[in-house]
């Protein structure tokens, strides 16, 4: 054996809360949540997604930290260490590779995303949506996504930022930026949640988020819900698994697996009340897509005094968001490929996100160039789907609860007692639901959904 890597580690408790709460929060709150639950039929969305946050997401979470912090190495050589030092298969550390494949995929359509966010900001700058009515807007958005050369510029943008940081390592800048980020993007959130309170048609959009209507819950729906409850809580990949790697031992993994899960819910709770309010005064569909954010809220800062300064100030800190969850999809990847040594951390985080970065045209062209290519289109439910689509389908909804089931089967089964309870450090009954939870709850309500959707 080569003489192993040794990790930085995270210079405080705060620092760490917030860099992990940093990779909860972004573009899954802002963006993918308010467009799912429109697409997804509203309250009955919210409250499967809700359920698996809280059955799923937070124990897999827990279990991800604590085989980090007991591994300090990456999510393939963290399992890979645990399950020989209990001579168990080496197999396991291919659950971690499923994590980095999952990496590659996720980060290749997100730093798209992210760069539409980023695209946003000189447009507010510029004043183009002052005034502007919905079909204005809708026609500014559609604009963008027909030109490839835009949606390939600032995905390339954003994807240098992305690598910039991680290839510096994280404490010298990031965590700086989101002490400061973070709050700011909180009280602009609540600020706009009350500006649709006022101006926009609340009592409907509460309604749509709120009113449980139990017809709508089919297999497709709840396999969605978990989906996004696993890519909002970034669980599932091995990012909180990498995370824990640098985490001190005084930090109490329970109660920061808490703070993460629900800051993170709220958030996307709050994103939801801004954006349905104005989606239901001016007519909107509320399941048009994944546009829903990029219409709604130029449409509202449009309306506002003071609105373009705001609504750049609001995109920048999207941006923010968006950035301290790319980040926590590099990294992973990144250190993996660091253990292997001789090869400088720049380096490798600038090889990788060449790769990503390439991958990610598959999702700019899927808006362009490729509308109309559905490479599975003779399957019934991928008919109308193209690149991006299932991608992103692929990830959220097989990807990461498939990496999360095996994360748990392994943290609650296979590890030692001694070595779990003592990470987790919670007495015995606590311990003893954690447990539970994690050996049947969490993992059977996986598997439950993953078949009841293939029948
Ligand atoms: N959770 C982030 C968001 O909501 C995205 C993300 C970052 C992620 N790291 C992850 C998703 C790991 C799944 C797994 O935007």
């Amino acid at each position: 054996m080569q003489p192993e890597l040794q990790h930085e580690q995270w210079s405080s408790r705060l620092t760490f809360i917030f860099a992990a709460v940093g990779s909860a929060v972004g573009l899954g709150n802002i963006w993918k949540f308010p467009y799912m639950a429109g697409v997804s039929g509203g309250g009955a969305f919210v409250l499967v997604y809700f359920f698996c946050a809280a059955l799923v997401a937070l124990p897999i979470m827990m279990a991800e930290l604590l085989i980090g912090r007991r591994g300090r190495l990456s999510p393939p050589r963290s399992m890979e260490r645990l399950a020989a030092d209990g001579a168990h298969s080496r197999h396991w550390k291919k659950v971690g590779w499923i994590g980095v494949l999952a990496a590659f995929l996720i980060l290749s359509f997100y730093s798209v995303i992210g760069g539409w966010a980023t695209a946003y900001v000189p447009k507010f700058v510029a004043g183009t949506f002052r005034g502007a009515d919905a079909a204005a807007v809708g026609a500014e958005f559609d604009a963008m996504l027909a030109d490839p050369v835009t949606l390939f510029i600032w995905h390339t943008i954003f994807m240098i930022a992305t690598v910039w940081f991680v290839a510096r390592g994280i404490s010298g800048g990031i965590e700086k930026a989101v002490n400061f980020m973070m709050p700011s993007l909180f009280i602009l959130l609540v600020a706009l949640v009350i500006y649709a309170a006022v101006e926009g048609d609340f009592a409907k959009g509460a309604w749509f988020l709120f009113h449980f209507d139990f017809s709508k819950i089919t297999p497709a729906v709840v396999l969605a819900a978990m989906g996004q409850a696993f890519f909002s809580a970034s669980v599932g990949l091995g990012t909180m698994m990498t995370y824990g790697a640098y985490l001190p031992r005084s930090v109490h993994i329970p109660r920061a697996a808490g703070t993460i899960v629900v800051a993170d819910a709220f958030v996307a709770l709050l994103a939801g009340l801004a954006i349905f309010p104005i989606v239901f005064a001016n007519g909107l569909d509320a399941g048009s897509g994944p546009g829903l954010v990029f219409v709604t809220l130029p449409l509202a800062f449009g309306a506002m005094p003071g609105g373009m300064l705001f609504g750049a100030l609001f995109f920048i800190l999207i941006v923010f968001a968006a950035l301290t969850s790319s980040i926590s999809l590099l990294e992973p990847v990144t250190s993996y490929a660091e253990e292997r040594g001789g090869i400088p951390r720049r380096v490798l985080a600038v090889v990788i996100g060449i790769v990503i970065w390439a991958l990610g045209l598959f999702t700019v062209f899927s808006f362009n160039l490729w509308a109309d290519v559905h490479p599975l289109g003779m399957i019934e439910r991928f008919r109308e789907a193209t690149f991006f689509d299932l991608i992103d389908y692929a990830t959220s909804n097989i990807f990461l609860p498939l990496g999360g089931f095996f994360i748990a089967i392994f943290a609650a089964w296979i590890l030692d007692r001694a070595t779990s309870q003592g990470e987790l450090d919670l007495d015995d009954r606590w311990y003893g639901v954690w447990r539970f939870i994690a050996r049947y709850v969490s993992p059977v309500a996986v598997a439950a959904i993953f078949i009841y959707n293939l029948s």
